[in-house]
Formats: C-alpha cells, structure tokens, sequence
C-alpha cells in the first residue's frame, strides 16, 4: 500500500509510515482538541513536497483560515493561495446536498487524478443539516468517494459530550465510512492524548500517545520505543502443528497455513506463539478432548510463559 505521510511529527510510524494514498481519515475531537491545526499541518506538508492542497469549508471564510495557520506559525500560508496551488472551496451557504452532489463532482471531474490533498474541516454541519439518518450516510458516503478520486483526504469531526465515548450520532456514521479514524482527546489533568481507532488496510499503534501542540512544529505526537510485536513460531511448536496435518481437511490445512505465514509479519502484541499455537491444536486437533481441558491447558501454558518472562 502506497503512503502519504501526514506532516503530523511523530505520527507516520504509527501508521506504518503515513495515510495510506486515496484514503479518507476522520480526525475527531472535542472543540480546541487540535483538529484544525492537524489538517493545516498535512496539508502544508503536501504542499512542500509539490502535491497540490484543497481547503473545503462548511463554515469558516479565507481570512479565518489564514488567520488560524498563522496563529500556529504557518507564516507562507497566503503565497499558497496566491500561486493557486492551495485552492479554497467554499461551501458555506451552499445546500450540503447541492453542493455534495452537484458543485463538488463536477470540481472533481477537473481535478480528478491530481494526487492532490484534502481537507474537509469540519465535517460536523453536514450531520446537524440533515435529519434523514440514509440521506446523511448517502451524503457523506458520496462527499468521500468524490473526494478519493482527486487524493488523500482528511475530515475532522467535532465531538460533544463524552470525549472518547464515539457512540455519539453526529461522529458514528463518519467513522463508520472512513478509512482511518483519529481521536484527539484532552486528559485533564494530564493533557492531550492520540488514539488511532482504525485503519484499514494497514497496522496502526493501538496505544494512547501524548502529544503537544506547539506554534512553529504544530502537533508533536510523543512516541514509545517498541510498536510492531513480530513473532515467529520457533521450530518444536512448528513441527507439534505439522503432526496434525495430514489428520484435517484440505480448508483447514490452507487455513492453518495462512494463519502460520501472516503472523510473522503482523503485530501480535503480548499473545506468545506458545497460546496461538495452542488455540491451533484446540481449533482442528485432537478432536476427542473435552473443550474446557484443552483451553484450561493453553490458559496454564500462557501463565507460565510469563512468569518466565
Ligand atoms: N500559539 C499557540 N501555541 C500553542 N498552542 C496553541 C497556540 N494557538 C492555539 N494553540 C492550541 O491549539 C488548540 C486549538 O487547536 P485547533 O487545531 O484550533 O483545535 P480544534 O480545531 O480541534 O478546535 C488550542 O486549544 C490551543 O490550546
Ligand atoms: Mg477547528
């Protein structure tokens, strides 16, 4: 999968190196989380590496705009927009439901393929505008299709109430519909914590990460020492999960293959090869043995690897 990277400082590696290109991320958060100097932030970094930037605004004018890059120290903002390579859509005023299905795809038709980025900011006034629960998710589902087609896109969502309670109506549909979901949060009295909540097609940190906002740098995501938990199943469990190959069907021999040769790529956190191996031999082997027995056993197995460890 190709990556963007976000122009967020410390975030690519939690992403495995960035957005993944022609995504929709969803960056949600209470009012002052940070979202609007997020966007800002990706965008600018496109910008520098010659990627064209689009601005859609529901609410906010240019000079509120501008205004808000430079509190934030993004001081060239304006020669952007002057050389027309950070264009502004202005939809404010508009119908959502005119502007989304008539005025955008045809700006898109122009731009289509440009490998640009976008940014939706916010999203929320689209949720508040429309009642009808099917017209709001065919509105923000045609809003993301349009807008992979020109390139990367980043929407923000304001969150009211709960921080980090998502269940909220004006965030589910969104995050349902995105790609990459992004919480910003303020932990008093601690201070601002990032969660990625999902990303298709793509490992992620499933850890709560610190950041700052500083005028100059905008969002420094603060980053632990290990991430990727990659294991592989050392020759003796190999050759116990062999034993019982030519006992299963074909499916279940392709199935326990696949299992086998993704795991030593992918993240499997505190689980040991030892339990998966054990939820193997439970899954398709020795089929006589009580359930409880076999599952009490991988329980004994897992205690004992980590008091060794
Ligand atoms: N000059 C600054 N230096 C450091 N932090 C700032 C500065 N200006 C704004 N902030 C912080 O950034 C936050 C606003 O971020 P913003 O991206 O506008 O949030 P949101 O769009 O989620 O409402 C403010 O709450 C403030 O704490
Ligand atoms: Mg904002």
């Amino acid at each position: 999968m190709e990556k963007v990277k976000t122009g967020i400082f410390g975030l690519n590696p939690l992403l495995d190196g960035g957005f993944n290109k022609n995504s929709v991320t969803v960056v949600v958060g209470a009012p002052g989380a940070g979202k609007t100097t997020f966007v800002n932030q990706f965008l600018r970094k496109g910008l520098e590496e010659g990627q064209e930037a689009i601005y859609i605004s529901l609410e906010e004018n240019k000079d509120q705009i501008v205004a808000e890059c430079k509190e934030m120290g993004w001081d060239d903002v304006d020669e952007y927009f002057e050389l027309g390579l950070l264009v502004l859509l202005e939809a404010g005023g508009i119908e959502f439901s005119k502007f989304i299905k008539e005025d955008f795809p045809s700006f898109v038709n122009e731009w289509k393929g440009s490998e640009a980025r976008i940014v939706i900011d916010p999203l929320t006034p689209i949720i508040w505008a429309e009642d009808n629960k099917y017209e709001q998710r065919s509105l923000i589902s045609s809003l993301f299709k349009e807008a992979k087609k020109i390139g990367t896109v980043v929407a923000t969502l304001e969150e009211h109430g709960v921080q980090g309670y998502m269940g909220g109506e004006e965030v589910v549909t969104p995050m349902y519909l995105a790609d990459c979901v992004i919480h910003l949060k303020i932990v008093e009295p601690f201070g601002r914590m990032l969660s990625i909540r999902k990303c298709r097609s793509s490992w992620h940190s499933e850890e709560e990460h610190p950041f700052k906002i500083i005028r100059g740098p905008g969002l420094i995501v603060h980053r632990k020492p290990i991430f990727k938990s990659i294991k592989t199943i050392p020759a003796d469990l190999k050759a116990r999960i062999e034993g019982i190959l030519p006992a299963v069907s074909e499916k279940d021999r392709r199935h326990i293959e696949s299992v086998l040769e993704h795991i030593s790529e992918e993240d499997m956190g505190e689980i040991e090869p030892k339990e998966l191996v054990d939820y193997i031999m439970e899954e398709y082997g020795v089929k006589s043995a009580k359930p409880h027995e076999q599952s009490n056993q991988a329980l004994k197995g897992r205690k004992k690897d980590s008091e060794q460890g």
